[in-house]
């Protein structure tokens, strides 16, 4: 760890292995939380070696590693493939795992299930599922075996055929309402954090002040205890998708375009490989 990273980072800085407490102790100290996506072993090797606090193995694989236009079609066996491959890259950040669509919503000895399945088979640290108040009995029966859940409140992909819209999610006072109780719910049944996407930025701040356990930002402004972003989007990989939440810190869509540009060149010229090159 770096004298810059200690600096940055007085609590997350100095521990050897980020855990739930951890992040409950950043809350705390009002360090913030740093959060991100990955899906395999080289990034999530470079993420974790960054330094940053918690990976989540989102179910955005579905769109980013597969091509498909919604969260809904991936499995859990996939799931489990992409969450055992970051695991092996993963040294200090705690890694948490999203269930995907059909795993849980069915009962809660499902979600136990499968809950089960991703810490033994993928070795996983923490399970991440959708939902307020109607995810509570799953939540319950996950926390009696011993695995930490995330909640996740807001626009819920899982449900965008319900929404029928990726828009701001509890602009209105209803929804509002609903979410402050959720959140409550989700805290009162002992979820270690949630995740909160794409709300107004004063909604969850009042999310984040109404309750102890660290609250994650996507698209939520930045009166939350941390953000979270897909590592794809913001190394600048996919061009297409550009929402105003999101920072892109690398362009490397055309940084990947002109290097492979270049060896197809090199290679049409004959310039590659030269002597040096072979054997
Ligand atoms: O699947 C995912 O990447 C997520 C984040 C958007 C929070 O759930």
């Amino acid at each position: 760890m770096s004298e810059i990273d200690e600096q940055l980072s007085p609590v997350g800085g100095s521990v050897k292995k980020i855990t739930t407490n951890v992040l409950l102790q950043m809350k705390q100290n009002g360090e913030k939380i740093s959060m991100l996506t990955a899906y395999d072993y080289s990034l999530a090797r470079l993420v974790d070696l960054a330094g940053i606090d918690v990976i989540l193995v989102g179910d955005s694989a579905s769109n980013v590693m597969a091509g498909h236009e919604t969260t809904l079609p991936i499995t859990l066996d996939q799931m489990i493939y992409h969450a055992s491959s970051v695991i092996r890259a993963t040294s200090r950040s705690l890694v948490v795992v999203d269930l995907p669509f059909g795993s849980y919503q069915g009962n809660s000895k499902e979600a136990l299930t499968s809950s089960i399945r991703i810490m033994k088979e993928a070795g996983a640290h923490a399970v991440k599922l959708e939902g307020g108040r109607e995810v509570k009995e799953s939540i319950d029966r996950i926390l009696t075996a011993g695995i930490p859940v995330m909640g996740h409140l807001g626009l819920t992909p899982q449900s965008i055929y319900k929404f029928g819209t990726y828009a701001v999610r509890a602009r209105e006072e209803e929804e509002r309402d609903r979410l402050l109780e959720d959140a409550k719910i989700l805290e009162e049944t002992g979820v270690f954090g949630i995740v909160l996407e794409k709300i107004p930025a004063e909604l969850a701040g009042e999310v984040a002040r109404s309750i102890s356990i660290p609250v994650i930002g996507i698209g939520a402004g930045n009166q939350v205890d941390g953000q979270v972003l897909v590592l794809h989007d913001m190394l600048g990989i996919n061009k297409e998708f550009s929402p105003r939440f999101l920072r892109r810190y690398a362009d490397l869509h055309d940084a990947i375009i002109e290097s492979i540009t270049n060896y197809i060149t090199d290679v049409k010229l004959k310039d590659f490989p030269n002597e040096k090159e072979q054997y």
